[in-house]
């Protein structure tokens, strides 16, 4: 019967992590996969998310363990979504409007969110094509090929600059057509760390605006960006309130911002321009439909860390702070590794390792000197030579300038 399966291409991410773990080499050092690593490489659960656990899983509470509504934690996705949309800096009236514009459910994360969402939009709108940048977080494409819709590319990254191609993207997405999806990574572009500007975005929403595009924003690393919820989210808001309004999606992800990864905490976000109780109830019946008959429903352990922060003033404050740990930890070390290189005059401009930003950079290594680190050196990267900063310490930084100044030479 299943014999005549051939194998899928393997994850990039996961099986250059797998490859990590195996290898023996003392000295080796993973920038792989997209995970937060503290200055001694350990994994780093959030003060705030141990805080969190302490005060919910109370043995008396005989509820714990019950299902969640189909659409998940409602409380969770009213917080949510007042992260991303920013709705509680807003007056009263204008939020309560803003709100009804708004269709949440909470999903498997981030990755669950982009593919509820391109079920919701294959299904519903029939798409003729997804506009995925070039290049994009891997598992974009494989998300839209599952759900069947052709895929196109657009120029993102211009290698010459190394930094978001405008010119590119503006013309090759002018060619669009309406009901295209454009995929669109809110703040620190997975792999390349390089966002378009305030002024670009601006463009971007004007264009589609007049072609008719939806965008779809993945916004993964809301804060654990810049350390500032505001400025993360900055793209995300202004398409929100573009005029005319705009129709689009967001996929949020709480993996990396709470560092909690294997817990799958996430939402989509369904921004309509009418406001209207009728169109928001069929658009959310559509959506716990298909997740009815996906996986009934979003798991609660995660959802519930995540409500309890954002719901308390004390403990949002402390998130401030992890929050500014871990982004302020990811910009030393972007620093520390530009200055190495700097004093061993390695060959080349770096100077994008400190002006991209987030949890990746592009470092500039082509893909027979990726192999030879890897094999020569025991870095771990992947084949595009993105690397994940959050993987260097004071430890292994000045080893993996010496590596790159080697294979670059
Ligand atoms: C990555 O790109 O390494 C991370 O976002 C992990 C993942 O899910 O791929």
């Amino acid at each position: 019967l299943f014999s005549r399966l051939s194998p899928t291409p393997a994850d990039e991410p996961f099986a250059v992590n797998g490859a990590y773990i195996q290898d023996t080499y003392p000295d080796k050092v993973n920038l792989g996969i997209g995970v937060y690593r503290t200055s001694d490489g350990s994994p780093w659960p959030l003060r705030v998310v141990e805080e969190a656990e302490k005060q919910l899983y109370q043995a008396s509470d005989v509820s714990r363990h019950e299902y969640l509504t189909i659409q998940g934690d409602r409380e969770f996705l009213r917080l949510a979504s007042n992260l991303v949309f920013g709705f509680d800096q807003e007056k009263q009236a204008q939020a309560e409007e803003n709100k009804s514009r708004v269709v949440s459910i909470q999903t498997v994360s981030g990755t669950g969110a982009n593919r509820l969402g391109a079920e919701l939009l294959t299904r519903n709108l029939r798409p003729g094509c997804v506009w995925v940048p070039d290049p994009t977080w891997a598992n974009h494409h494989t998300i839209w090929e599952l759900a069947g819709v052709e895929r196109k590319s657009y120029p993102y990254y211009d290698s010459a600059t190394k930094s978001f191609d405008f010119e590119g993207t503006f013309r090759t997405l002018s060619s669009a057509n309406t009901n295209d999806v454009v995929i669109l990574h809110a703040c620190a572009h997975n792999p390349t760390g390089a966002d378009p500007t305030k002024e670009q975005w601006k463009m971007l929403a004007e264009l589609c605006k007049t072609k008719g595009l939806i965008p779809f924003f993945d916004l993964a690393y809301q804060g654990f960006a810049s350390g500032n919820l505001e400025q993360d989210a900055w793209a995300i808001r202004y398409f929100f309130n573009y005029n005319p309004r705009l129709e689009f999606c967001v996929a949020q992800s709480f993996s990396k911002n709470f560092g909690l990864y294997g817990q799958r905490v996430g939402a989509l976000h369904v921004v309509t321009s009418t406001i209207s109780e009728e169109v928001s109830q069929n658009l959310l019946s559509n959506l716990c439909h298909l997740v009815r008959g996906e996986y009934s429903m979003a798991p609660r352990g995660g959802s519930e860390i995540v409500r309890t922060v954002l719901g308390n003033e004390t403990l949002k404050e402390k998130w401030y702070e992890d929050l500014v740990t871990m982004s302020e930890r990811i910009r030393q070390m972007r620093q520390a590794l530009f200055d190495e290189l700097i004093r061993l005059q390695t060959p080349g401009d770096w100077t994008h390792i400190l002006k991209q930003i987030g949890m990746f950079t592009y470092v500039g290594l082509s893909e027979e000197q990726v192999s030879k680190i890897r094999s020569k050196h025991h870095i771990y990267m992947l084949k595009s030579g993105r690397i994940s900063i959050s993987g260097l310490n004071e430890s292994n930084v000045k080893y993996v300038a010496k590596g790159i100044d080697d294979v670059v030479r």
